[in-house]
């Protein structure tokens, strides 16, 4: 290593539509964390578009590393590893990121360390929270994923619960799509639902048979839209914060029911939350509140490591080059990569 016992990384992310870069050293300790935000041209089209996503990386991560190392003041040959995420998420996009970490780290001579964009998100909550150590449970929320994750040790993880269909933030995307407020839907509904009543409309909270730890948001985001389209039919107004604030209820209900009761099953005496839909308030103090009520230790990274950021794959990293792990230049994308058992 280039100085003393500190570990300096500098990670990569791109595995959707943020481009992104940022010098973490010995884990905790982030020094540049810079997020090239593509969301204005994916908002055109009210989703984000592959195609478009991957060029943009292409564009901006040259620009968004140089960013990255000159405001932690760390030229790449002080650098000791480089990390990146290689799954899941859209191929071309994490392709972006893959072949520039293995350019780096091949012409530097450095360690590379591919990690898993989950792992990434459960990984943000040890950034501000220097006092938190597995064993912990995590509920991961983000645009892709709904996940229940055992945090057994650093790196050790084990999948108890995840959506059988739209993720929470798909959901929240979806509905607010239909609602005519456009791309990300969960910060606009959000904002929405503080003028709304959130007992003014009842949505179904949907139960998974088989695994009791599961969610499913495809039901109620169908309920919500059948609700929309029977008022517009019957020509029956609808005040849009009313109906943000009690579909916004829905998921943080079913999402706290199910990761309390998992809590209790796994006798957690921690309990995080992690992803884009993480950052929601209402989420984060009902979930507070159940955490209060049940004598379990409560842990949330701030809004700008909950979204898609490079400090938390370099958080990762950190752990996984401690443990002696290292990728070769084959490593590769992996679109629908797999967390744990
Ligand atoms: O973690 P993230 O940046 O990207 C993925 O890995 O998917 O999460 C983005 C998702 C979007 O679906 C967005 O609508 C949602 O997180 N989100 C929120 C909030 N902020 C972002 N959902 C609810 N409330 C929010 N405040
Ligand atoms: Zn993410």
């Amino acid at each position: 290593m280039s100085s003393g016992q500190d570990v300096k990384i500098l990670a990569i992310e791109s595995s959707c539509d943020e481009t992104a870069a940022a010098v973490v050293v010995n884990g905790r300790d982030v020094r540049s964390n810079i997020i090239s935000s593509q969301i204005d041209i994916h908002t055109l089209y009210g989703g984000v578009v592959p195609e478009i996503a991957s060029r943009k990386h292409i564009e901006r991560i040259n620009q968004v590393i140089a960013k990255a190392l000159e405001t932690a003041q760390m030229p790449l040959d002080q650098i000791d590893a480089v990390a990146v995420t290689y799954g899941p998420g859209l191929v071309g996009a994490l392709l972006v990121g893959v072949a520039e970490a293995k350019a780096i780290a091949y012409a530097r001579k450095l360690p590379l360390i591919g990690v898993h964009h989950i792992e990434g998100h459960i990984n943000a909550n040890y950034i501000e929270n220097k006092e938190l150590k597995p064993p912990f449970l995590c509920l991961v929320v983000s645009g892709g994923h709904t996940h229940l994750v055992q945090v057994k040790d650093y790196g050790v993880y084990e999948v108890v619960g995840r959506t059988r269909d739209d993720a929470a933030g798909e959901a929240f995307d979806k509905v607010a799509r239909a609602m005519g407020l456009g791309y990300p839907g969960g910060p606009k509904i959000e904002q929405a639902s503080y003028r709304g009543d959130a007992d003014a409309i009842f949505f179904p909270r949907a139960k998974v048979g088989g695994s009791e730890f599961d969610f499913s948001f495809s039901g109620l985001k169908s309920a919500v839209l059948n609700f929309i389209n029977g008022c517009r039919m019957k020509n029956i107004p609808v005040a849009p914060e009313d109906l943000a604030a009690s579909f916004q209820k829905a998921v943080v209900d079913v999402l706290v029911e199910h990761t309390m009761h998992a809590a209790q099953q796994y006798h957690a005496d921690q309990l995080a939350i992690a992803g884009g839909v993480a950052s929601n308030q209402v989420l984060r103090s009902s979930m507070e509140a159940a955490c209060r009520e049940q004598g379990i230790r409560f842990y949330y990274p701030s809004p700008v490591l909950c979204t898609d950021n490079a400090a938390m794959i370099g958080t990762a990293a950190y752990y996984s080059f401690l443990a002696g792990r290292r990728d070769d230049w084959t490593l590769n994308a992996v679109p629908n990569l797999k967390l744990g058992k």
